[in-house]
């Protein structure tokens, strides 16, 4: 069940649309359930679904196609880090083999104390800063080293 606050937020975002046109709302919806909820679960997904009056598949196509929805617990901190070109010419593997071996994870896995969570993502579109992540959807950092992510996880701790 959606909490009465969720639903008020949901509310306020369908005033922005015509009655008609509820699946525009789809977005804010999945993303109002996450800040509440932390992640997005299958069952989440289906209420924001049934309370837009969309269907199912399609909450869940955006939910599964954007990177910043986590469809299962992504701990305190989700580390995003891209993979595609730019960031790879600038040594974006060896920062990645240093952190799935700092963490001891893969990515799509959350480090042993919750905390730290490894995500695959697509190009940020700062290409001009390669390599980089983002930290909870969020704080990006760019021109990253090895150096440079220890002393931003230490920060962290
Ligand atoms: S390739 Fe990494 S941000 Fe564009």
């Amino acid at each position: 069940m959606l909490s009465i606050q969720s639903k008020n937020k949901i509310d306020q975002e369908l005033k922005k649309y015509p009655d008609n046109q509820k699946k525009s709302a789809v977005i804010a919806a999945l993303q109002i359930i996450q800040k509440e909820k932390g992640w997005l679960s299958n069952k989440d997904i289906s209420l924001v679904s049934q309370y837009l009056e969309i269907p199912e598949i399609a909450a869940m196509e955006v939910a599964t196609f954007y990177n910043m929805f986590d469809l299962k617990n992504v701990g305190k901190y989700k580390i995003s880090v891209c993979t595609n070109i730019s960031c790879m010419l600038r040594d974006a593997e060896k920062l990645v083999n240093h952190m799935k071996k700092k963490f001891d994870i893969d990515f799509n896995e959350l480090s042993k104390d919750g905390k730290f969570y490894l995500k695959e993502s697509e190009c940020m579109g700062a290409c001009g800063g390669a390599p980089l992540i983002t930290i909870n959807n969020h704080d990006m950092y760019e021109n990253l080293t090895i150096d440079k992510f220890d002393e931003i996880i230490e920060g962290l701790k």
